[in-house]
């Protein structure tokens, strides 16, 4: 995936807006060598996918690396000293996006045996001067961690994403990391494209999330990283706490309390030395829901997904499924790199619908456009609740779902920040519909799902979007026995 450049924010009149930050014709952004290798990640994916409803659902797989973990790795290994090694790293676009800027700051970063990955770090405070611009393409995660990441060490960095990263908002991160001495110009309306220009002397903070977020989160403790002094981070809600987990993995110390029945401070000392690591990535929850809830939906299906991720702080999803009358078996947990592993049985089941506490959101906020598939099978309304947030991610997801599920032949009723799903029980779902994803990987991988299960094929627009999280999507479910083919683009 080449990334297209926001050209709207990079010009001012007919100058460069950022200095050195030539803008290239829309869709033309050059790749640097780096990014054109790590670009081989992308299994061959159409435009076009179409879901045809028909075979069961058999086997047993391995889930791809979980994206967030992964993340982690390779910026905890670029900021350690000595090498990191990294197995199950998930090779994806987003992914990519993270290895291409550690490169660009100055960690070795390479694909060895095995595919066991080893990562050179520079050190905390290691980072230097990229050359030339810092692309995050699709890839949220990846622009607010390295943010935080470099924004305590005095280098100057351009960065951009793709037209949809161009959009999503960046103040949530950008003002935390002022607040410690970083400082950027550009940036129109706190959006990407931006120079980022780190602080010389950053200061330690005490700083209370505003919005449920494991990703500012997470940029403030990298940030703190180079800092003098302990900088607490106050959640009021708990978010996914890998960064805490993987930074105490490279010798960090963290502090985490709880302050009242929700809220938790984590407190990080600062000018921490990091020590290299050897990990193993457990399976991503978030992409094993695909193949979970298609088995779920699909009759006679039965599947197994080997070592997925069972943090508790990602499991919103399976909570709800369960409440639904998913039968998902959790067998042989054990514990992987600091976090807990499963495999997880699933079975074809009838579902029923449920009332989803907007309190969960945070350990579902990828999830809800699986979930409101599997809620238009169910008999019986879904309502879900506490879902603003959606409507800043990879798209505006809660009306990609509504519209979405509205051309199945579902009855969808949105509010600003809700969702409820009229279910249609397992054997009333039209699907027969021409989805857009919006260029958003769960959103498309979703309205597979729902194609698989409904009445009439469902094709989706802009499925080549599903590398930016799990490229071998089409092959795994075609393994399993699904019909995922391409349509004419
Ligand atoms: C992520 C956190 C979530 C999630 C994203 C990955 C992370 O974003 O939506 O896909 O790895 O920290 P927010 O923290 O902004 O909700």
């Amino acid at each position: 995936m080449i990334a297209t450049v926001c050209q709207k924010f990079l010009t001012h009149g007919t100058e460069p807006l950022l200095k050195g930050f030539s803008p290239s014709p829309r869709g033309s952004l050059k790749t640097t060598p780096d990014r054109a290798k790590l670009n081989s990640f992308q299994t061959e994916t159409s435009q076009c996918l179409v879901a045809s409803p028909g075979q069961s659902l058999n086997g047993s797989v391995t889930a791809p690396g979980d994206k967030s973990l992964s993340h982690r790795a390779v910026i905890c290994g670029a900021i350690a000293v000595g090498e990191t090694t990294v197995r199950h790293l998930l090779e994806s676009d987003d992914v990519a996006a993270t290895i291409d800027a550690m490169r660009h700051l100055g960690a070795i970063v390479e694909q060895g045996e095995n595919g066991i990955w080893r990562i050179r770090g520079v050190g905390v405070g290691g980072f230097r001067d990229p050359v030339g611009i810092i692309d995050f393409g699709n890839s949220g995660t990846s622009a607010r961690l390295v943010m935080g990441a470099m924004s305590t060490t005095p280098i100057t960095a351009q960065i951009t994403g793709d037209d949809a990263l161009c959009r999503r908002p960046m103040g949530r991160v950008l003002e935390p990391l002022a607040q410690m001495g970083a400082r950027w110009s550009g940036g129109q309306g706190e959006h990407l494209p931006l120079t980022l220009i780190g602080a010389e002397l950053p200061v330690p903070i005490v700083y209370r999330l505003p919005v449920p977020s494991a990703q500012v989160k997470s940029a403030v403790l990298l940030a703190a990283l180079n800092c003098a002094g302990r900088t607490s981070v106050i959640e009021p809600e708990p978010t996914r706490d890998h960064t805490e987990r993987m930074l105490q993995l490279f010798g960090a110390h963290i502090d985490v309390s709880q302050t009242n029945e929700s809220e938790r401070q984590i407190t990080i000392t600062g000018h921490a030395e990091l020590k290299a690591c050897a990990l193993s990535i457990p399976g991503d929850p978030s992409s094993a829901a695909f193949l979970i809830v298609a088995t779920l939906l699909v009759p006679n299906s039965h599947i197994i997904v080997k070592d997925v991720l069972i943090n508790p702080l990602r499991m919103g999803l399976y909570d709800t499924l369960s409440e639904m009358g998913a039968v998902i078996d959790f067998q042989n947990k054990r514990e992987t790199c600091g976090e807990i592993v499963a495999d997880l049985h699933a079975t074809s089941s009838t579902l029923t619908g449920v009332e989803v506490p907007a309190g969960r959101a945070p350990s579902m906020i990828d999830e809800y456009p699986i979930l409101a598939v599997a809620a238009a099978f169910a008999n019986g309304h879904t309502k879900l609740q506490g879902l603003g947030e959606l409507r800043v991610k990879e798209s505006d997801r809660l009306t990609a779902i509504a519209d979405g599920l509205r051309a199945c032949g579902i009855t969808v009723h949105e509010t600003p920040d809700s969702l409820v799903i009229e279910g249609a029980g397992s054997k009333s779902v039209q699907g027969g519909a021409q989805i857009n994803s919006h260029s958003d990987h769960r959103i498309a991988m979703s309205f597979l799902t729902l194609g698989l299960a409904a009445k009439k094929p469902v094709t989706v627009d802009g499925a080549h979007m599903i590398a930016t999280s799990f490229p071998q999507y089409t092959d795994i479910m075609n393994k399993l026995g699904a019909d995922i083919t391409r349509g004419a683009e």
